[in-house]
This record gives C-alpha cells, structure tokens and sequence, in this order.
C-alpha cells in the first residue's frame, strides 16, 4: 500500500533533477570559500531575496541561531512569539550558545505579535537591572499558528517600530516562498523591511538539506564565522547545493497546487462532519483540526488508524492534529486521506 506522508513538508523527497544535478555538481572547499555550486546558491538566494549575501546553512534552526547570535551580543535580548519556532523548537540555542535572553510575548490568532505587546517588552537601557532589548523575530508563514502568511503592511510596521527603538528585525522564513506565494507579492518585497532572513530549501522547496540565510555584507561576515565555530563549515558542499539551485529555479511556482490540495483537503475534512477546523487554517500549505467530540479515540488510536489505512499525520497539542501538502502528495493522496477519515471515523 502506498502511503502518503502528511506530516511536514520537511518529508520532501528530492526531485529526479536535483538528483542529476547533485551527481554533476561542480564543487571544491566551501570553508575557503571555493565551491562554485554554494557560491552560486548564495549569489542566487540573496539575489532573490534583495538581500546583499546570502548564507549556506546546514538548517533553518542553524540560519536562526546564527543570525540572532550575529545581531546580539551575550545579555541582550530577542523578542519573540510564545508560538514561534526559535522559542518552541529550537533547543533554547539562542541561550545556550550565545548567552542571548529570550523574551516571548504572545502570537495573536493571526500568527503577528501586537505592536502593544511589543512596545511592553521593551527594556529601558538605563536601568541596569535590565538586560538590553536587542532584536525582533517574527515568523512566515507562521508555522504553529496555523502556517499563516504573515503580510507585507505588518511586517513594515514591526520593522519601523524597531528602527524607532534601535533594535534589530529577522525573519525566519523558514517557509517565506509560500508565504509570497499566498500573498500573490515577490518574496524581495515581503522580507525587504527585515534586516535578516532564513529560508528552508528542505521543506516545501525539496532540496534534501539546507537553508540560506540573508543579509548585508557585515552581517553575513559575522555569520559565516559563528558557523564555522558550529562546527557548520562544510567542504564540498555543493554537492548539496546543487539541488538548493534547482529548488529555487523550478520548485517556488508549483507551491500554489499544495495551497490549492490543503483547501481541497479542508473542504473535504469539513465535509466528514466529524472533524473541526482550527487556526484559520488552511492559508497556504497548512490543514490544523480536531476530531468531533463525538469521536471515541485517543490520539494513538487515531493516528494509528490512520496509519494503517497509509495515512501519516502528526499531532500538534491537545487533541489538534495537522496535516501539510507539499510535493510527494498528490490529488489522489489527498482523495486516499479523505477515504481514511471516513473510514476511520465511521
Ligand atoms: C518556522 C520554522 N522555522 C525553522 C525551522 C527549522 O528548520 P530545520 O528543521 O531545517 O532546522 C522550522 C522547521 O520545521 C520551522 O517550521
């Protein structure tokens, strides 16, 4: 039986030509700066971006901790959402490795953090009891909160707000090109306000490994040594590189039929009965729901059921599971899922 992995678009299986053009990639000593395939990814993604340089990382965590650790010295402090990813997923590394405070603040339903929220967290500088307020991380498409796009108008007013307070703003846009994609806007534009940004090239995008992260010349200096004091300098990478190039040529566009599958996938969820919606989900590639009361299982049972029928999906808290369309699922996969529900749920 096949199965068809809802998950996470992290599940993504290279595509047929990223393959051949790993196998051909042209490589050399990416620590001295010599691979011509990561030279040509970094070139590429900043270019995209609108950003001066352009970073590859091992990850999004890595991109993430990076950048807060170029931007803030050990004491001061990141501010971020209670729903983000920095916050939630990524080891406290921010902490560990550079000393940085974490200071979260809640996400609203619509994945922003309030500018009200924000002006409270901020600490006064002349107080020494205080650590110093350093940086702002905001999410897109904010990925807990429902794989919301985050928009354009906000995202200046949070860079505006920060330039007012002298603090910094990055944006991990783990999954920013289906955010532009959602939005309808070039991903230049959604991140210009940010003085940096991470992007996964092993998510939606497919490339087996890697993110890049942007930023200006300085900043991405900075960050090129703290990841080779990570233990992230990597030698031939191109080898891996290579597949970035072509996610980024040829595997943006092609977001919009996983929007497109998440909502066929949502109509189809409510029209079970049985299942309830959560998050304001689907926006672009995200299903979040919960199962009727009326549905005697617990959540092993559930996705064990699932599994069974060749549907894998993933718990996302209390009694909320998710669901995340990306390239290896296919029309039919979402119609074998919906057969699953209802079978399952009776
Ligand atoms: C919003 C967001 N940021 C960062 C990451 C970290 O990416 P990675 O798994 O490549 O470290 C993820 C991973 O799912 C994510 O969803």
């Amino acid at each position: 039986m096949q199965t068809f992995d809802f998950r996470s678009d992290t599940t993504t299986h290279p595509t047929e030509k990223m393959r051949q053009a790993m196998a051909n990639a042209r490589v050399g000593d990416d620590v001295y700066g010599e691979d011509p395939t990561v030279n040509a990814l970094e070139e590429k993604a900043a270019g995209m971006l609108g950003k001066e340089r352009g970073l590859f990382v091992t990850s999004g965590t890595m991109g993430n901790l990076l950048a807060v650790l170029a931007h803030c010295a050990r004491g001061e402090e990141a501010i971020m959402g209670t729903q983000g990813h920095t916050f939630l997923h990524e080891a406290g590394g921010v902490s560990v490795a550079g000393g940085v405070v974490i200071h979260t603040i809640p996400n609203q339903a619509d994945g922003t953090l309030s500018l009200w929220d924000l002006e409270n967290a901020l600490r006064n500088p002349d107080d020494a009891h205080e650590p110093i307020s350093r940086l702002i991380i905001l999410e897109n498409t904010q990925n807990a909160c429902g794989g919301l796009p985050i928009s354009l108008e906000y995202t200046e007013s949070v860079a505006a707000f920060a330039r007012e307070h002298g603090l910094l703003l990055h944006l991990d846009g783990a999954r920013i090109f289906n955010a532009a994609v959602a939005l309808g806007l070039p991903v230049s534009k959604l991140v210009a306000p940010a003085d940096s940004v991470t992007f996964c090239l092993s998510k939606g995008l497919c490339a087996p490994v890697g993110s890049v992260l942007c930023g200006d010349e300085e900043f991405i200096g900075k960050a090129r040594r703290l990841r080779k004091m990570l233990g992230g300098g990597m030698r031939q990478a191109g080898i891996i590189a290579a597949a970035g190039i072509v996610a980024l040529d040829e595997m943006i566009d092609r977001l919009a039929e996983d929007h497109q599958r998440a909502a066929l996938l949502a109509e189809g969820l409510r029209g079970t009965g049985r299942v309830h919606l959560t998050k304001n989900s689907p926006q672009t590639n995200m299903v979040f729901f919960k199962l009727d009361e009326s549905v005697a299982l617990s959540t092993g049972e559930f996705l064990q059921a699932m599994k069974q029928e060749g549907v894998l999906l993933m718990d996302s808290g209390p009694g909320e599971y998710r669901m995340v369309t990306h390239n290896d699922i296919t029309n039919q996969g979402v119609e074998v899922s919906l057969e699953a529900f209802r079978k399952v749920l009776g």
